[in-house]
């Protein structure tokens, strides 16, 4: 089941961001931050095991992170997280979800095309490791 993160769920939530985005992950205020702001959403499921950060501004939303333990992936969670942050965003009035992503992360690519989204535009080497970002959009409609 996924739900809303709260409070309780910081310590969780900042070990699978180090565990999955090692020196590039979120801090412990970063999280907080982002659980207590009017336009970012977190939501994990019920295990702890997966989660995902949204923000939404007017008629548009962006997809902050999203992230699957890896002993727990290829179960359709990812695509559990998707529905409840497009659901959100679809209500709070937001019309098209953005998205950035490195090239060289194959897993993430095969579900955001599994869910939908198409390239716009791109930012060479702006990742560490030198990829390129690919910045991906979905209608909401
Ligand atoms: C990307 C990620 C969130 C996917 O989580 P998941 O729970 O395994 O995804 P799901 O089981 O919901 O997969 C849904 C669909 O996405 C696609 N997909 C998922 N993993 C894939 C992979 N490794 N290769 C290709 N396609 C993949 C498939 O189409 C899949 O459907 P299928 O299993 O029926 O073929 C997970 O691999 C992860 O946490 N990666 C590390 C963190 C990360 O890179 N996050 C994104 C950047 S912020």
């Amino acid at each position: 089941m996924i739900r809303e993160a709260t409070p309780d769920d910081v310590p969780a939530l900042l070990a699978l961001e180090r565990a999955l985005f090692g020196a590039d992950a979120w801090s412990e205020a970063l999280i907080a931050s982002a659980l207590t702001s009017d336009h970012e959403h977190v939501w994990v499921s019920d295990d702890l095991t997966a989660y995902v950060v949204t923000m939404v501004a007017g008629d548009l939303a962006d997809l902050l992170r999203i992230g699957v333990a890896p002993a727990h992936r290829r179960r359709g969670l990812a695509g559990e997280l998707f529905a409840m942050a497009t659901g959100h965003a679809r209500s709070a009035g937001a019309v098209r979800m953005l998205l950035e992503v490195s090239e060289a992360n194959e897993a993430a690519l095969g579900l955001y095309a599994a869910e939908g989204f198409s390239r716009i535009d791109e930012r060479p080497g702006y990742y560490g490791d030198g990829s390129d970002a690919l910045v991906l959009s979905r209608a909401l409609g």
